[in-house]
C-alpha cells in the first residue's frame, strides 16, 4: 500500500483555500517546536457562520493536505461545528495518515481552535476558556 491515500496526494498537489483575508475576523497560528513547521489560518465569520477561511502553512506535505482539508471540512459551516473539528477526523477524511504524521493533521485542528479563539477575543465573545489548550501545557503556539 503507498504511504499517502490518493486523497493526501490530491490535496498536497491542489490544496484548496491557500492565501491570506487581509480583514480576517480571526487568525490563528501554530507551530510544531519538533519539527519546526508554522500554519496560519485566516477566518471570515458573519451571522456566527465561516464565511470563508484561508491557510498558509510552511510545512511538510501532510501539514499542507491537513491545512486544505480541514479548511474545507469547515468552510460555511457554524463556528460551534468548526469548534467540534478534530485532527482526527481530518485524518480519516484524508482516508489516513502515516503514524508519524498524524502530528501534521494536529497543528491544523490547533491552527483553526487558535483563529477561533482570536475571533471571540477580538469580538469581546464569551467563550469557554477550557475549550482551548493553555499555554504553558500546549508550547506549540507561536504568539
Ligand atoms: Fe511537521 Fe508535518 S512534519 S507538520
Amino acid at each position: 500500500m503507498a504511504l499517502y491515500s490518493d486523497t493526501v496526494m490530491d490535496h498536497f498537489r491542489n490544496p484548496r483555500n491557500v492565501g491570506v483575508i487581509e480583514d480576517a475576523d480571526g487568525i490563528g497560528e501554530v507551530g510544531n517546536a519538533k519539527c519546526g513547521d508554522i500554519m496560519k489560518i485566516y477566518l471570515k465569520i458573519k451571522n456566527d457562520m465561516i464565511e470563508d477561511v484561508k491557510f498558509e502553512t510552511f510545512g511538510c506535505g501532510s501539514a499542507i493536505a491537513s491545512s486544505s482539508m480541514a479548511t474545507e471540512m469547515i468552510k460555511g459551516k457554524p463556528v460551534s461545528e468548526a469548534m467540534q473539528l478534530t485532527n482526527k477526523a481530518v485524518a480519516e477524511a484524508l482516508d489516513g495518515l502515516p503514524a508519524h504524521k498524524l502530528h501534521c493533521s494536529v497543528l491544523a485542528e490547533e491552527a483553526i481552535k487558535a483563529a477561533l479563539q482570536d475571533y471571540y477575543e477580538k469580538n469581546g465573545i464569551p467563550y469557554d476558556k477550557t475549550q482551548f489548550p493553555d499555554c504553558e501545557s500546549c508550547g506549540h503556539c507561536e504568539r
